[in-house]
């Protein structure tokens, strides 16, 4: 049975011991560090910038999986790339020049995510799905952690892998916001391959074996 890849996310964890909880990752089965940079124009809420991501990386041993909430993101794809950011996701509602922007990030060495929020149909990709890395398919609203998942969700995966095998893409699909053990496996079976967790994650007991759980 297919396992999915977890990319615990960050903005859950205790920013008073950020070491700690970067370390916890680390040692866990998750994949990736999941970074959610929110600008406060883009989604109705600031999270962190530059300095942060810094500190994160300092103690990071596995990639960082970094999600921008934030308009324009051009302005910000290089500085980025020198934060060490393996995975740069980028909204298809924040970018008019979604090519182009697609092509700067893979030019700077990185491999290029596109988030779609809720209201945004899979189909909108069809012309660029070849170019993408990963379709990050946003399972809440963009801006917090915690909320509940939004149902629709399962036919978005099957609409995006239809698309991805269709168009013979090699792109991962990742479903951000409201995941927990108890759609994990549902998630993973209608084609998802990265699952983001933030609170069900660090909320929980014992995070390093609630990674594990999600894992499958
Ligand atoms: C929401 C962020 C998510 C968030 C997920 O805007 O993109 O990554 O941290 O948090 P949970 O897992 O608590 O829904
Ligand atoms: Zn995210």
């Amino acid at each position: 049975m297919k396992k999915a890849s977890i990319a615990p996310s960050l903005l859950a964890a205790d920013f008073g011991n950020l070491q700690r909880d970067v370390e916890m990752v680390n040692a866990s089965e998750a994949t990736y560090h999941h970074i959610d940079v929110m600008d406060g124009v883009f989604v109705p809420n600031i999270s962190y910038g530059m300095p942060v991501v810094k500190a994160i990386q300092k103690h990071a041993t596995i990639p960082l999986d970094v999600h921008l909430m934030i308009v324009d993101p051009d302005r910000y794809l290089e500085e980025f790339a020198k934060l060490g950011a393996h995975i740069l996701t980028v909204h298809y509602e924040a970018c008019t020049h979604l090519h182009r922007t697609i092509q700067a990030i893979k030019a700077l060495g990185m491999k290029a995510g596109v988030a779609l929020n809720p209201h945004t149909n899979v189909s909108l990709l069809e012309d660029i799905i070849q170019d993408i890395d990963v379709v990050l398919i946003m399972s809440v609203n963009p801006g917090f952690g915690g909320q509940s998942f939004i149902e629709n969700t399962y036919d978005k995966i099957k609409a995006a892998k239809a698309m991805i095998t269709r168009k013979n893409s090699s792109a991962l699909i990742e479903i951000d916001g409201g995941v927990t053990t108890a759609n994990s496996q549902k998630l993973v079976d209608a084609g998802a391959d990265i699952l983001v967790a933030g609170s069900f994650v660090f909320k929980s007991e014992d995070p390093t074996t609630t990674i594990k759980d999600l894992k499958g």
